[in-house]
C-alpha cells in the first residue's frame, strides 16, 4: 500500500500499447500505478501525454531481461513509493521469422525479454508479498503461446513457458494469499500487431470469429479484474481473450 492506502501496481513494459491501456485502467480503478520503461525518449513523451490526460503515473527505468537490473528497479520503487502489491509481467518483444532463418540473437532476445523477465521480476517482489500475505502476479502471455504461430518459435516458446511458470508458482504461494494468473490475448490493435505484414494480418483477422482485432482496453479491463481483492480464489488460471480465434 502507498501512503494513501492504495494498492501499488507495477506494470512492466508500461509504455507499449497494452501497457499504456493497463496503466490507465488500473489508475481509473483506484490503484497507485507505477510503470517500467526501457527506452528513455519514449518514456519522456509518454509521461507528458499521461500527465496531459490527467494520469499521475510514475515511470521507473529497468531492463527486465536482466535479473540485477530488474531487482535494482524494484528496490528503488519500494523505497520511493512503497511495497508492490501487484506485478503485471507485460514487457514483451517480437523477432518474427522462420526458425531456418532465425539468428541466435533473435532467439535469446525474445526468451530473455518475454520469459526470463517473468522470473526476474517475480523473484524480486515475492519475498515482500509473502511477508505481507498478499500479492497478485499477472503474466501477459499470448494466443500464440497456446496454439503456436508460423514464424514465432521464439515468441510462442516464451509465451507457452509463462503458463508452466504461472501454474507452478500459483501452487507454491497460494497459502500466502498470493494469486498468480496468466492472460492470453489474441491479436490486439497495438503497434506490435500492426507491424505484421498487411496481407498476413488480414489472413489472421479472417480466422477471428469476432472479425476484428481486440481493443487494448478489453485486455486492460481483465488485468484490473485480476488485480482486485475479490479475485482471491482465482489462481493458476489462464484467461483467453482472443475474439474466439482459439477455443478449447
Ligand atoms: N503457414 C504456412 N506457410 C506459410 C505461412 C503460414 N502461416 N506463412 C508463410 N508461409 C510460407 C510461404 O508460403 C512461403 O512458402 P514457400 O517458400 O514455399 O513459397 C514461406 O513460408 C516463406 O514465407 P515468407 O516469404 O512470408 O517468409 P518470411 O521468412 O519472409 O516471413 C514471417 C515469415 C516473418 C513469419 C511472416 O510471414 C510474418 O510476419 N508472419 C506473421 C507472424 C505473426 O503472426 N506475428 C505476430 C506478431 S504480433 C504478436 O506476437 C502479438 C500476439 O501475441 C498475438
Amino acid at each position: 500500500m502507498d501512503k494513501q492506502n492504495k494498492r501499488i501496481v507495477l506494470v512492466t513494459g508500461a509504455t507499449g500499447g497494452l501497457g499504456t491501456a493497463m496503466c490507465k485502467e488500473l489508475y481509473k480503478d483506484g490503484y497507485h500505478v507505477v510503470g517500467n520503461y526501457h527506452t528513455k525518449e519514449k518514456a519522456e513523451a509518454w509521461l507528458k501525454t499521461m500527465k496531459a490526460e490527467g494520469f499521475d503515473i510514475q515511470l521507473f527505468h529497468g531492463d527486465v531481461s536482466d535479473f540485477d537490473s530488474a531487482g535494482a528497479m524494484i528496490k528503488k520503487i519500494e523505497a520511493e513509493i512503497g511495497p508492490i502489491d501487484t506485478l503485471v509481467n507485460n514487457a514483451g518483444i517480437t523477432r518474427d521469422g522462420r526458425l531456418i532463418n532465425m539468428k541466435k540473437e533473435d532467439w535469446y532476445a525474445v526468451i530473455n525479454t518475454n520469459l526470463n523477465s517473468v522470473f526476474n521480476c517475480s523473484r524480486n517482489v515475492l519475498d515482500g508479498m509473502i511477508e505481507r500475505k498478499f500479492g497478485r502476479i499477472i503474466n501477459i502471455s499470448s494466443v500464440n503461446g497456446q496454439r503456436g504461430q508460423f514464424g514465432q518459435t521464439n515468441y510462442s516458446a516464451a509465451k507457452a513457458g509463462m503458463h508452466g511458470f504461472t501454474k507452478s508458482l500459483a501452487m507454491e504461494v497460494a497459502k500466502y494469499g498470493i494469486t498468480v494468473n496468466t492472460i492470453s490475448p489474441g491479436y490486439i490493435g497495438t503497434d506490435m500487431v500492426m507491424a505484421v505484414p498487411e496481407k498476413v494480418l488480414a489472413q489472421i483477422v479472417a480466422q477471428v470469429p469476432m472479425g476484428r482485432l481486440g481493443g487494448t482496453h478489453e485486455v486492460a479491463h481483465l488485468v484490473s479484474f485480476l488485480a482486485s481483492e475479490e479475485t482471491s480464489f482465482i489462481t493458476g488460471a489462464n484467461y483467453s481473450i482472443n475474439g474466439g480465434q482459439h477455443v478449447y
